[in-house]
């Protein structure tokens, strides 16, 4: 059963979370299916989710969260958006799936062509498949198939998936380890995170120094780095810690790449669809990439993903020479339309700006009053606050972050621990988040870090 208004309900615990049911279910999980799919093997016993809408998450034990992540930055416009439901349900009743390569549908053709108006200009064609990480090879094939070259250049802290070519350009070795050497020729340069830059600079006199390394690794005949096809980058990194490179840093990368003819892929999974406040983070950094990819933000939660480029190099691909059975597939397609046309005419782009500028602000506060807050960042509606234990050495408050993430839980809201060391608060929350969810939820927050650095 539903609970009466969720969507704009404030933290509701009946149990302690997770609760006897979610416990239930996990003994399940844990005992068919595979310790991959799930923190279970680890000793970390998660929250079934059962019911999602607007800005709540209800558990199996019947208990309501403020979910301040979107799910992975999936449902900004809403868990369960009506529109998007509506939708799904309607297309579902008339063709659930049409043969990918060889009978396309009509919401395919439709969605094509709203991308190429919504995405930065020049970028017209795409390519739909189905999730991130099978974007990104199909980004980094259309790369060589285009202009022939075969290294990938991708940057260190950078997340791209788990699927083998994907897991070539992530940089955690923790994924990575288990399956070196991992075919794809790449090579991982560093990423300005200016709060912990790689070069020990200060980000107001580097005058730049990220992207001179890459210039030098470049050009430099001895760099030991040759025949660089592409490089892919996320343009706010999220899974490392919503790290914002400076302005000067993206736009001279896109210099960088025209210059020397290599192909720039913006991994926009994270940052699309009004996420920082602008439709792209593309838009917000002033660039136009060649290639784009997003997924996550499209359909408000549908499984589907999209490779757009300019013509000149989507035109290099031959007829049919990449398929995939649900390749634009008519539900995903149908979803999709349905949320991109509820971020136009809900405005959510700027909401997305207004209500991100107003919990910054938020945050701001808090990391007056608390010491262990190093560092807020954030473009938009992705916010990150990163735990130091002492300010002047930043050494890294891992075991306060999960601390707090666990406490957050118990009280009824969502963020989610990540950053390199684990200790970043990521919050994305849906645009559809009321002013009392936020007055609330960050009252927890403040609650919950009081707490943590008392116990200490
Ligand atoms: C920036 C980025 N790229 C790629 C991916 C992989 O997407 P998926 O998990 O849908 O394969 C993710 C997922 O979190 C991501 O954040």
């Amino acid at each position: 059963m539903v609970s009466k208004n969720l969507g704009t309900m404030l933290p509701k615990m009946k149990t302690a979370a997770p609760g006897p049911k979610s416990k239930k279910v996990c003994k399940q999980l844990e005992k068919y299916e595979s310790p991959s799919s799930s923190f279970i093997k680890a000793g970390k016993i998660p929250v079934i989710w059962r019911e999602g809408k607007g800005a709540n998450i209800e558990d199996v034990d019947g208990n309501v969260y403020v979910d301040l992540t979107s799910g992975f930055c999936v449902a900004g416009i809403g868990h369960c958006n009506p529109k998007v439901v509506e939708a799904i349900q309607k297309q579902a009743g008339i063709l659930l799936h049409s043969q990918g390569i060889l009978n396309p549908n009509e919401p395919r053709a439709e969605l094509v062509k709203k991308i190429a108006e919504i995405t930065p200009k020049g970028l017209n064609k795409t390519i739909l498949v189905n999730t991130g990480a099978e974007a990104v090879e199909l980004a980094m094939k259309t790369a060589r198939v285009y202009n022939q070259r075969s290294t990938v250049m991708a940057f260190q802290g950078g997340f791209h998936g788990k699927t083998y070519g994907a897991l070539a350009v992530t940089a955690r070795r923790q994924y990575r380890a288990a399956f070196e050497p991992i075919g794809l020729p790449r090579v991982h340069a560093p990423y300005p995170y200016c709060y912990r830059c790689p070069f020990d600079k200060e980000a107001s006199t580097c005058c730049n120094f990220c992207a001179k390394y890459l210039e030098n690794l470049l050009d430099n005949d001895s760099s030991g780095v040759s025949d660089i096809s592409a490089i892919i980058l996320e343009l706010i990194q999220g899974h490392d810690g919503w790290i914002v490179p400076p302005k000067e840093f993206v736009k001279k990368l896109r210099e960088i790449c025209t210059k020397r003819k290599i192909l720039l892929i913006a991994d926009e999974i994270i940052t699309g669809f009004g996420r920082t406040g602008e439709w792209f983070a593309s838009n917000y950094f002033g660039i136009v990439p060649d290639i784009m990819i997003v997924a996550k933000g499209i359909a408000g939660g549908f499984p589907i993903s999209a490779v757009i480029g300019k013509n000149e190099i989507m035109d290099a691909w031959g007829p049919a020479m990449h398929s995939s059975t649900f390749l634009g597939n008519p539900v995903g397609t149908a979803a999709c339309l349905a949320a991109i046309k509820e971020i136009e005419s809900q405005k959510y782009v700027e909401v997305s700006r207004k209500k991100g500028a107003e919990i910054k602000k938020l945050l701001y506060k808090l990391q007056e009053k608390h010491p262990i807050i190093g560092d807020v960042r954030g473009v938009g509606m992705m916010m990150g606050v990163e735990l130091v234990k002492d300010r002047i050495t930043k050494v890294p408050a891992t075991k306060e972050t999960a601390e707090i993430v666990k406490m957050m839980q118990s009280q009824g809201v969502i963020v989610n621990q990540g950053g390199t060391s684990g200790n970043v608060l990521k919050m994305s929350p849906p645009f559809v988040i009321t002013p009392a969810q936020i007055k609330v939820a960050f009252q927890i927050l403040d609650d919950c870090i009081s707490k943590v650095t008392k116990k200490k």
